[in-house]
């Protein structure tokens, strides 16, 4: 049974039916639309539309199919569409023909819009619940590692020494960028299409400012133009949904060759890596690169989504219908992806002193020409003589460090021996004590920051929003 048959001679062809429906996916919005419907229902009882006793019978008939969700118990038909078809078929057969009155004033594409809405709301609470554990896991590593040196890259070529703990600090904070990003979403999601109709408004006096603080939305949308084409909000969160992944990918990437043979910084935990069938001494850092993998699932929804609203002429267009699967897929992604990387993260055994033996003594030639700079020697010249000691200490074949106070004076008569302790990669981090720097201190503030960084209430917390409620099992005949 479609919705819209009244003026047709000829039914759908069958393979157009097939393309025409949504149901396989958008049966994930079941409980959104059935709570879109219920205050609906309501609205329309309140503007006198139709008859609270009406309204009552609708009400309950909508409570019956929840159950029949919640139950797994609700049966779709092939002849249902969407599922906003399938649920006002199931209305009718439980309560009759006053089930007619429910669509009255409103159209399919101010409902979508809405439970869609509705949809991302209840759910990205649920992604940030988990992020949140992944950051923790580098909130735990970074405590660990607060007396653990590592070699700092830049180039992927020895740089300068870190503090590891301020090495797992740094993907902390990409996270929290992320974790914002995702709750910025409610600032352009609660926002209420429904009562918009198709495209033109309701020509029935509905308070939309209740209706939309009913629905847990901040304001009715102003224009029900843009109402029913806007999708900017699902933008958002997939190109939010993106950038985590892209984030992941890099940190799956360093972790990967860091617990590599060739590195050795790390060694993963055997609950998070897995064996080859050939060879028996693997052992794999699957979990990583799935991540790295999915980094292009999670682009390409985003890209998915941007094309299909490119060039949209009008409104509602039914390229809309397609904007579900990638946010189903992105936010899906993530929910399984981000707690298995919490768990790979915070079990992988980090190895000082492979880390410690990766720093030599030229990753403190900046801290040599820091020194020339104590001197009174202007930076770009300390540069030049640093690079003249490390060029003699690759000559003799030593370590720069093992250079003699001769050599050293040779270059810089004020040298004197206490460019010694200039290679010391304790004091060299020590020396990075300026707020964002690596030293000991204010790694530690920054570790307290962090802290509370994740601490702080959340916007859905703080307005409207609506609680998590996971998505109703499938039962389709
Ligand atoms: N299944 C449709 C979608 O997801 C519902 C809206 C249909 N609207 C319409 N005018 N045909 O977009």
């Amino acid at each position: 049974m479609t919705l819209w048959g009244g003026n047709f001679q000829q039914e759908l062809d069958a393979q157009a039916w097939k393309l025409n429906s949504s149901l396989s996916f958008d049966q994930r919005l079941a409980y959104q639309d059935i709570r879109g419907s219920i205050a609906w229902a309501k609205a329309l009882a309140a503007a006198g539309v139709i008859s609270s006793h009406e309204s009552d019978l609708i009400v309950q008939g909508l409570e019956k199919i929840r159950v029949e969700f919640n139950n797994q118990a609700f049966v779709f038909f092939p002849t249902d569409e969407d599922i906003h078809t399938a649920i006002e078929r199931r209305l009718g057969e439980l309560i009759g023909s006053v089930a007619g009155k429910l669509h009255t004033g409103r159209s399919r594409n101010d409902q979508v819009a809405t439970d869609f809405r509705l949809w991302l709301m209840e759910h990205v609470p649920l992604l940030v619940e988990v992020l949140e554990k992944l950051q923790f896991a580098f909130l735990c590593q970074a405590e660990r590692g607060l007396q653990i040196l590592l070699p700092g890259y830049t180039h992927l070529r020895r740089a300068q020494p870190i503090l590891l703990a301020h090495w797992w600090l740094s993907f902390f904070w990409q996270l929290e960028r992320d974790r914002q990003r995702l709750l910025d979403i409610f600032k352009h999601a609660a926002i209420l299409p429904l009562g918009c109709g198709a495209l033109a408004g309701c020509p029935f006096p509905i308070d939309r400012n209740a209706l939309a603080k009913d629905l847990d939305f901040e304001q009715p949308a102003p224009n029900s133009i843009d109402a029913v084409s806007d999708r900017d909000f699902a933008a958002e969160f997939l190109f939010a949904s993106a950038l985590l992944g892209i984030h992941l990918s890099k940190l799956a990437e360093i972790l990967i060759m860091f617990s590599s043979a060739e590195f050795g910084f790390f060694v993963l935990s055997d609950a998070y890596a897995t064996g080859s069938s050939l060879m028996p001494q693997k052992k794999n850092p699957d979990m990583f690169e799935i991540a790295r993998g999915k980094s292009g699932i999670l682009t390409g929804n985003l890209v998915s989504l941007l094309t299909i609203l490119k060039s949209l002429p009008s409104t509602y267009d039914k390229d809309l219908q397609d904007d579900k699967p990638l946010v189903f897929s992105s936010f899906d992604t993530l929910l399984l992806l981000l707690p298995v990387l919490a768990g790979a993260v915070e079990t992988i055994t980090p190895c000082p002193e492979k880390m410690l033996s990766a720093i030599d003594d030229s990753m403190m030639a900046t801290d040599l020409a820091d020194y020339l700079v104590s001197k009174g020697v202007p930076f770009r010249e300390a540069h030049k003589l640093s690079a003249q000691a490390v060029s003699l200490a690759a000559t003799k074949g030593l370590a720069l460090s093992a250079l003699s106070i001769d050599d050293f004076k040779s270059l810089y008569p004020a040298i004197e021996n206490d460019v010694l302790e200039v290679f010391d990669p304790w004091k060299s981090i020590e020396r990075r004590n300026a707020i964002g720097g690596t030293s000991p201190l204010m790694v530690k503030m920054q570790l307290e920051q962090a802290r509370n960084t994740l601490l702080k209430p959340k916007p859905h917390e703080m307005f409207g929003g609506g609680t998590p409620r996971s998505s109703h099992p499938i039962n389709s005949k």
